[in-house]
């Protein structure tokens, strides 16, 4: 693992540079504690002016799935630091490009080739670690799917190996549910439309996003640190809402962070990874894990004393980090409700009336129904009317077509 050992002035020879694959909203944040810090930073993304772009030194449009596109801005800008915010990258040539020396990716090249497929972190987690996860198989057709469904029981949840945000995802409750669960994972997937997993129903009280930091300690060696657990609803696979700090018995929230400290001292190097968590009295399941911030964390930009994107800022940078607590809080998500290039937003002044309110609006230029567009931010004397502000606050938030 390297790190700078000193930190330059940007856009100069002693610039130190780091360089964001994915510049969404998670990325512009991580972003905005780069250059507070005097970081040169450099934002890719799929298409002109996400984010992160906004908000950088320079900005770059390419495909990241594109190897020979990766490696020849990676060679044309020379970071420090490669910073993947995205899992869909061409994460063998960071693997190349790490093992020749050439870059330092974040947290690793290896984290993020095994947590891009579900396979990758699943065997990973259940077969080399021996985490406890729901029972799962995969499979390449209709036919293994009909038997992988079988092996694991109904009711049971079908995704493809290579999604996010619950993309082609379904929930079966019988046999007679496969077909149409196997259709809608092709449909869905990312790469490999062919590859699914089938995994068992966990019936759990609650899931928790635990966010786990991994920096470099005062004597050089590597320290685990834990924010408190993040507690979230999801609707169709995506985060409406989170909270902090989910209360947890002192049993599972200790084998939370047993699980998180294996998972992420495997996968290795310095950041924030979001461990994801099913937890039911005192019994915990590893779900999945980000080698990065996540989403859930955006409640932690009212919460803590420092941010998931600050905590990721100065741990990749080899910093100390400070995950303590600031006060209980909420996030609610503001979808953009309609299709559109440019839009607005009114009632922006009436949200931030709500006590204890913040908002983000990422910026993006178009807009879909259920696009994640901006975030109301929400802390109070106790989560419950944490969640109520930061709800009431994201509801006053009304997208409105922009000017022509
Ligand atoms: N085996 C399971 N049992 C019960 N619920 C599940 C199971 N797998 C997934 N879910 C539910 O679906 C949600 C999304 O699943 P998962 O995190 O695997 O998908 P994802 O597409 O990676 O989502 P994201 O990118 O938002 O994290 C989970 O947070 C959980 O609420
Ligand atoms: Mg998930």
């Amino acid at each position: 693992m390297t790190t700078p050992r000193i930190f330059g002035t940007p856009l100069s020879p002693s610039a130190t540079r780091v360089m964001l694959l994915g510049s969404g909203e998670l990325g512009k944040e991580v972003i905005i504690s780069l250059q507070r810090l005097g970081v040169e930073v450099i934002a890719v993304d799929r298409y002109p002016n996400a984010p992160g772009h906004q908000v950088a030194h320079r900005a770059h449009v390419i495909d990241m799935t594109d190897g020979a596109a990766l490696a020849a801005l990676i060679e044309q800008e020379r970071p420090d630091l490669v910073i993947p915010e995205i899992e869909a990258i061409a994460t063998d040539t960071l693997a190349a490009l790490e093992a020749a020396g050439t870059i330092t990716c974040i947290p690793t090249a290896r984290a993020t080739q095994l947590t891009m497929n579900r396979e990758g972190i699943r065997r990973l987690a259940a077969e080399e670690l021996g985490l406890a996860t729901s029972p799962y198989r995969f499979a390449s057709s209709l036919e293994e799917l009909q038997e992988a469904c079988a092996l694991v029981g109904f009711p049971c949840v079908v995704k493809p190996v290579m999604s996010s945000s619950g993309k082609g995802q379904s929930k079966l409750d019988s046999a007679a549910d496969v077909q149409a669960a196997w259709d809608y994972a092709a449909a869905g997937g990312r790469v490999d439309a062919g590859r699914v997993i089938a995994e068992g129903f966990i019936d759990f009280d609650y899931e928790i996003t635990l966010l786990t930091v991994r920096s470099r300690g005062a004597d050089g060696s590597t320290q685990t640190s834990f924010c408190a657990p993040i507690g979230h609803k999801q609707v169709q696979g995506d985060y409406v809402e989170s909270w902090q700090p989910h209360p947890m018995n002192a049993l599972a929230l200790q084998r939370s962070r047993e699980i998180a400290e294996k998972v992420t001292g495997n996968l290795g190097g310095y950041g924030v990874f979001g461990v994801e968590l099913f937890v039911k009295g005192d019994m915990v399941w590893f779900s999945e894990v980000s080698p990065r911030p996540h989403d859930t964390g955006m409640v932690t930009m009212a919460t803590q004393v420092q941010s998931e994107f600050e905590l990721h800022a100065k741990a990749v940078l080899g910093l100390p980090v400070n995950t303590a607590l600031r006060a209980p809080g909420a996030s609610a998500v503001i979808y953009g409700q309609l299709d559109a290039q440019g839009i607005a937003f009114e009632g922006v002044a009436e949200a931030l009336q709500v006590p204890e309110t913040d908002i983000r609006l990422f910026g993006k230029p178009e807009s879909f129904a259920r696009r994640r567009m901006g975030v109301a931010l929400a802390t109070a004397a106790d989560v419950k009317t944490a969640r109520e502000r930061a709800l009431a606050a994201a509801a006053k938030v009304k997208p409105v077509p922009g000017r022509a």
